[in-house]
């Protein structure tokens, strides 16, 4: 391991690809945090994505194909919202895809590398996609994985594929009265994955990254700004920072997460108290 970094050869064994370590969930107790976490996410953001996403998939029959799908929380509110769509989830993550089939048993979950192009093209040759959904899953791969992960979509995909990539702006995290910890914790978040090789603010690199894959391209951008409030700020963002954050603490940022907690449980009495980011929906069309 290198900065935080794993070297490994790609699909074909030819040239070394960094890798991320930013979600390995490879202790049980941060496991169990994590998959909690993703379900309470889900539960909390679907309602706010769902008028974009009812835009963008539209009526007609098919296959979505939920890739990095995680514990299949998000997977099972599509399944409930679009149901005239087969659901396929796909992960590399045994244990989060053992959860998956509990919370969707409709949907067909299968362990599958996402830039490993033999892998990926025995997925889709069994059920071809309409569209590829890719929710923060980007955010936790080094810029070789994105590269990689586009080069095998743009190769594996059939034509006319919609592939959705929904990341969040951390640069537009504000909260409403004014939170110099909270604010604090959110930008040590985005160097604390970028020193275990991934990329918070992917978002921004998005557009220039796609550029390189001529079948692969952009066709959309929806941005909004999704107020959560201080209820939500609770269950889906201060896990996040706290999660990420304990692991490397020092004195500082302890005292700085007792300060986000406390301007929570103030914030929960205020009027009008409330913490907003923006999700960024990329939509690409595989031409
Ligand atoms: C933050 S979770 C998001 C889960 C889900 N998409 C959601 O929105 O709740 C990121 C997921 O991407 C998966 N993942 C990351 N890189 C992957 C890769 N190269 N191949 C397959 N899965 C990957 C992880 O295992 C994890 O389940």
């Amino acid at each position: 391991m290198v900065n935080g970094v794993r070297l490994a050869n790609d699909a074909h064994g030819s040239a070394s690809v960094r890798r991320s370590v930013s979600y390995l969930l490879n202790e049980r107790a941060i496991f169990k945090r994590e998959n909690l976490r993703l379900a309470e996410q889900a539960r909390i953001l679907f309602d706010l994505e769902y008028p974009v996403l009812r835009r963008l998939i539209g009526r007609r029959p098919g296959t979505l194909l939920d890739a990095g799908c995680g514990n299949g929380a998000y997977l099972a509110r599509l399944a409930r919202r679009f149901p005239h769509l087969a659901m396929v989830g796909i992960d590399r993550h045994p244990r989060l895809l053992a959860a998956a089939r509990l919370h969707c048993p409709r949907a067909t979950f299968l362990r599958c590398e996402i830039t490993d192009r033999a892998q990926l093209t025995e997925v889709v040759a069994k059920q071809p996609p309409q569209v590829v959904l890719l929710r923060f899953v980007i955010q936790h791969m080094s810029a070789d994985e994105r590269a990689l992960a586009f080069e095998t979509l743009h190769r594996v995909l059939p034509a006319r594929t919609k592939l959705i990539i929904i990341e969040p702006d951390p640069d537009t995290f504000a909260t409403t009265p004014p939170s110099p910890a909270i604010q604090y914790l959110a930008a040590r978040v985005s160097l604390i994955t970028e020193a275990r090789g991934a990329d918070r603010r992917v978002v921004h690199h998005l557009p220039h990254a796609l550029r390189a894959f001529s079948n692969l391209q952009q066709i959309a951008r929806d941005t909004g700004s999704r107020a959560l409030g201080w209820r939500n700020a609770a269950r889906v963002h201060m896990p996040i920072l706290a999660t990420r954050i304990t692991r490397d603490s020092s004195d500082f940022e302890a005292t700085q997460l007792s300060a986000a907690r406390r301007w929570i449980r103030q914030a929960s009495k205020l009027r009008g108290s409330r913490l907003a980011s923006s999700l960024i929906f990329t939509i690409c069309e595989r031409t």
